[in-house]
């Protein structure tokens, strides 16, 4: 039964369907304490411009503080239960991978049928049994969780934005477990000094978390085994931590990769005397299908001081930490350790608008109701698509690596033959140089001294100007344009100087062309540095 009230008619401004569009369906979560839901009523309003229909089971949104008045009024049609919505959707929406539901003895998995779609986080390879129930069913499906981690597909990386959240709220659990003030102070009353955070994995996560506990005042420090990350640590005033060990953890894809057992015996060393040091110690450290590495030992935590507090965002994997507990908050020694596995849950109505706009752009790019299509061809589609018809073809085959950079015509190795003439290229270098000491013996020769001393400033000038500029790593170009604006400033007062009545004199022309392209640099360097300027301003 459908509960066609007026209240579910398209909201003005709202794109109405077209009698062909095809039916999205979100159902309530049914995973005990899970908050968020595939779609928010700002959503829906997105995808109904794609021209889908959108179906909610009644309270879908609620633990995500979404009422179904508000999604009636986004233009979405509120049916009584799940089974209904799962026999009306053409693709279903969903957060966590289908599972058996307790009130009705059934699995998720066995409404779907051959001719829908499921998009869902679904974990293949913790969950074959899974997998496999729902080959049975010749649906198609498609993990959120195996978005390959590209520049392309970064706006429907959902593991991102999850652990964006994630790194956030692990730091605001922390922050509340632990029982002193972040930020150093010194007040009347005394002394506090700053928290000292450890993060130990610097990705999404980590860096979430790096940023939230400096922006609270905490003094933070951070390890990851990929050094490319060493930059991005730094730029959120965090220090990173290295060891002088010649090992990097780059992997494919983004990821990292497992590391040596003397690596790890190396960075546990570390780990276990930062442990006496910090009061905060948060874990992030995991390489995608791999449980995840134990890095602070039973011994470490034993050694951090009482009050202390450890975050183990790896809970579910297993847990970074020896006595972490997952999905529990647990007391050792007077150290708290939280195992949450549920953090973006607990933000549901920012978790769901992120997760709901991921699938907004997923669908966006699969066609739009109109032309929706399984297109295997994309590299995107490909990997999330992890059963297609009911055939499973998880995991994509990984992207041919990319060939080895041909070595640029300049910097083949050539072997020098002595008895072989030099090549015209040589010659004709020789004849620039033969040429230009030449000119410099005229003009020594016959030059009037005071051109000769302007033209050695000149020439060094240049010299210097070429150095300055080509050895400054482009990062740094915008700061230089300060310098060069100031010597502008010098060049603009020159120009004027040179500047008399007689507009037709060489000098003036250059006087004035000099004051022209001195007042260009100026301006467009004031231009360029208040633009930069503004991408920093909130
Ligand atoms: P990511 O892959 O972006 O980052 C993991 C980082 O750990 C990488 O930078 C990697 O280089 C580093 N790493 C791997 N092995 C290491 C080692 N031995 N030592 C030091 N660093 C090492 O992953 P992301 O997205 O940041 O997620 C991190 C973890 O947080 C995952 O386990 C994820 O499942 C979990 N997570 C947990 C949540 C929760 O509610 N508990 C919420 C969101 C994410």
């Amino acid at each position: 039964m459908t509960l066609a009230t007026p209240a579910t008619m398209p909201a003005p401004g709202l794109v109405a369907a077209t009698p062909g569009s095809l039916k999205v369906g979100i159902p309530r979560e049914i995973f005990s304490g899970e908050q968020r839901v595939a779609m928010t009523p700002d959503t829906a309003k997105k995808l109904q411009k794609l021209g889908f229909e959108l179906y909610l089971e009644t309270g879908a949104g609620i633990a995500a503080g979404f009422t179904d008045q508000a999604y009636q009024a986004a233009g979405c049609e509120v049916l009584p239960d799940a089974p209904g919505l799962w026999a009306t959707a053409d693709i279903i929406l969903k957060v966590r991978a289908p599972q058996w539901c307790p009130s009705l003895a059934c699995h998720e998995a066995d409404w779907l049928s051959p001719d829908k779609t499921l998009i869902s986080f679904i974990w293949p390879a913790q969950n074959a049994d899974l997998m496999e129930r729902l080959a049975h069913q010749g649906a198609t499906v498609l993990a959120m969780d195996a978005v390959p981690r590209i520049t392309r597909a970064q706006k429907l990386d959902a593991l991102s934005s999850m652990a964006n959240i994630g790194g956030y709220r692990a730091v605001i659990e922390a922050a509340h477990q632990f029982g002193r003030c972040f930020t150093g102070q010194i007040t009347a009353a005394g002394k506090m000094p700053p928290a000292r955070v450890l993060v130990i994995g610097a990705g999404v996560a980590g860096l979430s978390a790096i940023g939230t506990a400096r922006s609270l005042g905490a003094m933070v420090k951070a390890f990851d085994t990929r050094p490319t990350v060493k930059e991005q640590v730094q730029s959120m005033g965090a220090e990173f931590l290295e060891l002088h060990f010649q090992e990097d953890g780059s992997g494919d894809g983004g990821y990292a990769k497992v590391m040596s057992p003397a690596f790890i015996a190396a960075e546990m060393a570390l780990f276990a005397q930062q442990a006496r040091e910090v009061d905060i110690i948060i874990t992030t450290a995991l390489i995608p299908g791999k449980p995840a590495p134990k890095l602070i030992t039973r011994e470490m935590v034993e050694a951090m001081k009482p009050g202390s507090v450890v975050v183990d965002l790896a809970a579910e994997q297993g847990g970074n930490c020896e006595v972490t507990e997952p999905g529990q908050i647990t007391t050792y020694q007077g150290v708290t350790i939280i195992g949450l596995t549920d953090l973006p849950s607990r933000m549901a109505a920012q978790a769901s608008q992120l997760y709901g706009n991921n699938l907004y752009h997923l669908l966006t790019d699969l066609g739009g109701s109109d032309q929706f299509a399984i297109n295997l061809e994309d590299e995107v589609v490909r990997s999330v698509t992890v059963i297609h018809r009911g055939e499973v073809i998880w995991p994509a085959p990984k992207p041919p690596a990319p060939l080895p950079p041909t070595q640029p015509t300049g910097t083949t190795p050539v072997i020098k033959d002595s008895s072989a003439p030099a090549g015209p290229g040589l010659g004709s270098q020789m004849v620039w140089w033969i040429a230009i000491g030449l000119a410099f013996i005229a003009m020594g020769r016959w030059a009037p001294p005071s051109f000769l001393t302007h033209f050695t400033v000149f020439v060094l000038a240049s010299f210097l100007g070429w150095k300055v500029i080509w050895d400054v790593t482009p990062a740094l170009h915008t700061p230089l344009m300060s310098v060069t604006n100031a010597i502008s400033g010098i060049i603009i007062i020159g120009g004027m100087l040179q500047i008399s009545g007689d507009l037709t004199s060489p000098m003036t022309i250059l006087g004035a062309l000099a004051l022209f392209l001195g007042t260009v640099n100026i301006a467009g360097g004031f231009m360029v540095s208040h633009r930069m300027l503004n991408m920093f301003r909130r």
